[in-house]
């Protein structure tokens, strides 16, 4: 059954509807092969992460995925869900925020994205198996009825529109489900989304992170458990700190400099 209210109006791709149930699903290891050439940013550890999260949903779970680019991510959610599984993409593709330092002025990259998108979705055999509302999140929300059970957050990476995912889309995941989000301790906007919502909030439970993608469940918080989870994510802090140093140096073009925090002079995430 299809999570999304709508479907004609934003879905695209000319796609056929139904399932996949009858194929032989894939391995994580043959579906992370799949993705090598799907560009985006995902490491390995962070497609498992992603994969054993979704592969612990049963029929008739909701997967939404904020923020989808050319498909990586949502290839690896799709293969792992079991058969039954509802799985919604938002993604505008409009040209904004598509990554590290592509805020503006991507339209034209952007509309390739969708086309290339559900070029990518088709040739991982999981097309079907996906309802794409083409609309910023926020918009998205009144297309979009009911709970989540996986809520993956890869959108825009400002303060505010990420804050206002966690916000908005957060409210929908259902008692017990899970919150990924993407460059968490890692972008600025996103670290500080995470610190005004969630450090010291007390519906969500900090479950550790692969990099910079942060798992949350959604839990009630007695005081004292609310404290231990702002303990929990604020020894994550340093890591942030030495994330912004690195994206600094490589700005500056001195990214040989990062090898002295680790790094091998690639964005961090
Ligand atoms: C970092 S990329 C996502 C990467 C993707 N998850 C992957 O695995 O490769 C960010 C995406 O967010 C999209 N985006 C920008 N603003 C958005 C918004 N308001 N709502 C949803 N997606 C948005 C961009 O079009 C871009 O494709």
């Amino acid at each position: 059954m299809s999570s999304a209210e709508s479907s004609t109006s934003t879905n695209s791709g000319g796609r056929p509807s139904g399932d996949t149930t009858s194929s032989r699903r894939r391995s994580f290891d043959e579906t992370y092969r799949a993705v090598a050439d799907v560009e985006g940013w995902m490491t390995r550890a962070q497609a498992g992460r992603l994969w054993d999260a979704a592969s612990r949903l049963r029929a008739g779970a909701r997967i939404v995925e904020i923020g989808s680019f050319r498909g990586r991510s949502a290839i690896v959610l799709a293969s792992a869900a079991p058969p039954g599984v509802a799985i919604t993409t938002i993604d505008p593709h409009g040209g904004n925020d598509r990554g590290p330092q592509e805020i503006e002025g991507f339209e034209e990259a952007a509309a390739t994205d969708h086309v290339v998108f559900w070029e990518n979705l088709r040739a991982a055999g999981v097309d079907d198996r996906i309802d794409h509302l083409r609309l910023g999140s926020q918009e998205a929300l009144s297309h979009y009825q009911g709970q989540v059970d996986l809520l993956y957050i890869d959108g825009a990476h400002r303060l505010a529109p990420a804050r206002a995912d966690i916000v908005a889309w957060g409210a929908r995941v259902a008692p017990g489900g899970t919150m990924l989000i993407h460059d968490s301790f890692s972008s600025v906007g996103v670290t500080g989304a995470i610190v005004a919502e969630l450090v010291f909030g007390g519906r969500f439970a900090y479950r550790g992170r692969s990099g910079s993608l942060a798992e949350y469940q959604r839990v009630p918080l007695d005081p004292a458990r609310r404290m231990r989870n702002a303990l929990r994510q604020a020894v994550e802090l340093p890591w942030f700190v030495r994330n912004v140093v690195v994206k600094a140096l490589i700005v500056a073009r001195l990214g040989r400099l990062t090898r002295l925090l680790g790094s091998d002079g690639t964005w961090p995430y």
